[in-house]
């Protein structure tokens, strides 16, 4: 991702082939939505991981943390050690679990925070750590398993494992966390099942006179389903990004869909009826058609399976895609647009005018989730950065 003192200008963005719009500014704007939704106590995570969903993560961890975020959640130490390098200081909870020495002295040296999942675990980085004093204690995160069947120490067994990891020299406890498995359903069941453990083992823990400082569970769909998952700290990614986990949320706040997809026409050419499209011909024209070649394949992370089932917006009208798509190019029935010419800018995902096609609508059709959709773009689109980050960084040039 280009950081906004990088962003080239529009004139130069518009000769890339293909791009990722980023929209700074409504990410603040899904930041301090939440912020107003949360109450003063609850402290908010942006999660950031897999380069904030596509959207660039050093970019993404500077607006957030502007806005209102305090933490920072990745799941890998090269995502962590990726936002310190920026310079990044706010803390950084590594959500994955990590268990080599290398991986150990890494965290402790880029002051990442770790997640522990087994007592095992917390065993290994208590020795691991007395050999680098300088970075002791070292906070650490301890992760429950109340439902969700991945990492996790048992919740029935959470009282020992807190107690163990206070007793261990070198480490800090930091938080107590768990994860909801059905936060996105309206049937709030299996939830509330998972929040109830999490209670239960918070009061053992606390019958032991262990009182763990900060307590989460709560991710996106729990967040904005209901306020009593809110605890100490909600770990928001998808809202970060501007998507509801499911649409029964979509009216508790209002939320601004950060990314765009777009791509130029390279070519425009009628083809007479009868002519194939394509690999295999998966499309082949009932009548004269006017098609347009634009530069974005599945190499660039538009889904091979939506060939001949997806829509384009080109000249603020919405057109089909045809054909299969191919690894650096799709085909467009561009035969009600008129006056198309090569190096017109086409979205692909976002708004032209008052059209628009969402992330959600590709994950419908595909029979998958928003989050695999904006996880989805390759590093050959580039980030570019737009809204009120670059405003502000042109507006100081132009004052200094
Ligand atoms: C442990 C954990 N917390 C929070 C999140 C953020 O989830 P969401 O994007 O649904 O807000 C994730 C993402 O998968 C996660 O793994």
């Amino acid at each position: 991702m280009l950081s906004w003192e990088q962003s080239p200008s529009v004139a130069l963005m518009r000769q890339e082939r293909a791009w990722v719009e980023v929209n700074l500014s409504a990410i603040a704007h899904n930041v301090r939505q939440l912020r107003r939704f949360l109450s003063a106590q609850t402290a908010l995570m942006a999660v950031v991981k897999a380069d904030a969903y596509g959207h660039g993560a050093t970019t993404v961890a500077q607006t957030v943390l502007q806005a209102g975020a305090t933490w920072l959640g990745v799941a890998t130490i090269p995502e962590g050690i990726e936002l310190r390098e920026a310079g990044v200081q706010a803390p950084i909870l590594v959500l994955g679990a990590n268990h080599t020495s290398e991986q150990i002295r890494a965290i402790a040296h880029w002051k990442l925070q770790p997640t522990l999942c087994t007592p095992r675990q917390a065993l290994v980085f208590s020795e691991v750590l007395a050999a680098s004093p300088q970075h002791c204690p070292l906070p650490v995160h301890l992760k429950l398993d109340t439902g969700m069947s991945r990492l996790g120490t048992p919740w029935q067994e959470a009282a020992a494992f807190v107690k163990l990891v206070q007793h261990l020299p070198n480490l800090t406890i930091a938080s107590v966390y768990s994860h909801l498995a059905t936060a996105e359903d309206s049937n709030r069941t299996i939830a509330k099942q998972q929040q109830q453990r999490f209670e239960t083992a918070v009061a053992q823990i606390k019958a032991w006179g262990l009182h763990p400082p900060c307590l989460h569970l709560a991710n996106s769909g729990g967040t904005l389903s209901d306020p009593t998952f809110h605890y100490d700290m909600v770990r928001v990614g998808l809202a970060i990004y501007g998507l509801y986990p499911a649409a029964h949320l979509s009216t508790t706040i209002t939320l601004k869909p950060a990314l765009q997809v777009k791509a130029r026409v390279t070519q425009v050419k009628a083809i007479p009826a009868g002519t194939g499209v394509s690999y295999g011909h998966r499309f082949v024209a009932e009548r004269e058609m006017q098609i347009a070649v634009v530069a974005i394949g599945y190499a660039d992370g538009i889904p091979r399976n939506l060939s001949n089932k997806m829509d384009a917006l080109v000249k603020e009208q919405r057109v089909s895609q045809i054909g299969a798509v191919t690894m650096d190019q799709i085909m467009l029935d561009v035969s009600a647009v008129p006056d198309l010419e090569e190096g017109e800018v086409v979205t692909l995902l976002g708004q032209d005018g008052n059209q628009s096609i969402a992330a959600d609508d590709w994950a419908a059709t595909l029979g998958t989730i928003s989050w695999e959709i904006l996880c989805g773009f390759k590093h050959r689109l580039p980030r570019i950065a737009i809204g009120q980050a670059l405003q502000d960084s042109v507006s100081r040039c132009l004052e200094g």
